[in-house]
C-alpha cells in the first residue's frame, strides 16, 4: 500500500535534469522557476542568450540549479547541437511560437512558413530530439505547447490554430510511439496569458476586455498560472497521463459566451 509519504513526494523532481526551451520569456520562465522550485535541475534556453541567462539567474540567486543555453528551433543543426551536449534529460519543454494575426486570404506565403517553421517545424525538432534521448533512458516527460486555438478559432488565427492542432496530433502519435518505452509525451492548452506574445491585443483595451469576458473566471492568467501544469505532466503525479491536452483556460473553451441569461 501506498504511505502518505509517496503521496507527498508526487511532485518532487530532485535529481531530474530538464531543458526548457523559450525560457526566457513569458510562460517558459514560469515553467523553468517551476521545476526548479520543485528542484529539477533546470537549463534554459532560448534564441535570446540574455534572456536565457536572466531566467537561469533569477533560479540560481533563489538557490536553484540552473544554466543557460542559446538555441534557434528554426535551424535542426543548433538543435541537434544543444542535445548532443546532454547526457541525459528528463523533461523536455518547449514553448516558442510565433503568430501573425490577419484574415487567411491574406497571408503570404513568406508569413505561412514563417509561423509553421517555428510552431509546427521547430517543436518537431525539439521533441524528435528528445524522443531520441528518453527513447534510449527508457523515460522521461515531452511537454508540447498547444494552445486553445487548436480547439477553438477565431478571425485571424487560421494559420496559428493549424500549427497549434497539428502540434497536439504530433504529440499523440509520438505519445503513441514511445509509450512502450515508458516516454510520455503531453500538451498544454493555456487560454490568454499575459505575454510579449499577446502584448499586441493588451495595448488595445476592447480587444483585451472581451478576451477576459470570454473566460469563465473572467479574467487573462499570469505565465505563473501555467506553471503547475508542467509540473504535474513533468513529475510522478502524472505517471499515467500520456497523449493528452491539459486545458488550463480559465474556462475558455467550456462556455461558448455569447449571453448569459437572467436567471
Ligand atoms: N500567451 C498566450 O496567451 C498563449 C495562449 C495560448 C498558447 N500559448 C502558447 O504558449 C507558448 C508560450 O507562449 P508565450 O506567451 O510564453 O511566448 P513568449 O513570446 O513570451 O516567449 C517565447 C520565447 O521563445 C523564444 N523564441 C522565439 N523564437 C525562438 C526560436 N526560433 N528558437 C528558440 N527560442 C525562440 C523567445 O525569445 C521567447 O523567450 C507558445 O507556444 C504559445 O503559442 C500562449
Amino acid at each position: 500500500m501506498s504511505t502518505l509519504a509517496t503521496y507527498k513526494n508526487l511532485f518532487d523532481l530532485s535529481g531530474k535534469r530538464a531543458l526548457v526551451i523559450g525560457a526566457g520569456s513569458g510562460i517558459g520562465r514560469a515553467a523553468a522557476l517551476g521545476l526548479a522550485a520543485h528542484g529539477a535541475e533546470v537549463i534554459c534556453a532560448d534564441l535570446k542568450q540574455d534572456s536565457a541567462s536572466a531566467s537561469a539567474n533569477a533560479i540560481s540567486e533563489q538557490g536553484g540549479m540552473a544554466s543557460s543555453a542559446v538555441v534557434d528551433l528554426n535551424r535542426e543543426q543548433t538543435v541537434s547541437e544543444l542535445f548532443d551536449k546532454l547526457n541525459s534529460l528528463d523533461v523536455l519543454v518547449c514553448t516558442p511560437s510565433i503568430n501573425v494575426r490577419k484574415p487567411l486570404l491574406e497571408v503570404t506565403a513568406e508569413e505561412f512558413d514563417r509561423v509553421v517553421g517555428l510552431n509546427l517545424r521547430g517543436s518537431f525538432f525539439a521533441m524528435r530530439a528528445a524522443g531520441q534521448q528518453m527513447q534510449k533512458q527508457r523515460s522521461g516527460s515531452i511537454i508540447l505547447f498547444s494552445s486553445i486555438r487548436s480547439q477553438v478559432v477565431e478571425p485571424g488565427q487560421g494559420v496559428y490554430a493549424a500549427t497549434k492542432a497539428g502540434t497536439l496530433q504530433m504529440v499523440k502519435a509520438l505519445a503513441a510511439e514511445l509509450g512502450p518505452v515508458g516516454v510520455r509525451v503531453n500538451a498544454i492548452a493555456p487560454g490568454v496569458v499575459e505575454t510579449p506574445l499577446t502584448e499586441p491585443i493588451k495595448s488595445q483595451p476592447d480587444w483585451y476586455q472581451a478576451y477576459a469576458d470570454k473566460s469563465a473566471l473572467g479574467r487573462w492568467s499570469q505565465p505563473s498560472e501555467l506553471a503547475g501544469a508542467v509540473v504535474y505532466l513533468a513529475s510522478e503525479a502524472a505517471s499515467f497521463v500520456t497523449g493528452s491536452l491539459l486545458v488550463v483556460d480559465g474556462g475558455w473553451t467550456a462556455i461558448d459566451g455569447r449571453f448569459s441569461p437572467p436567471l
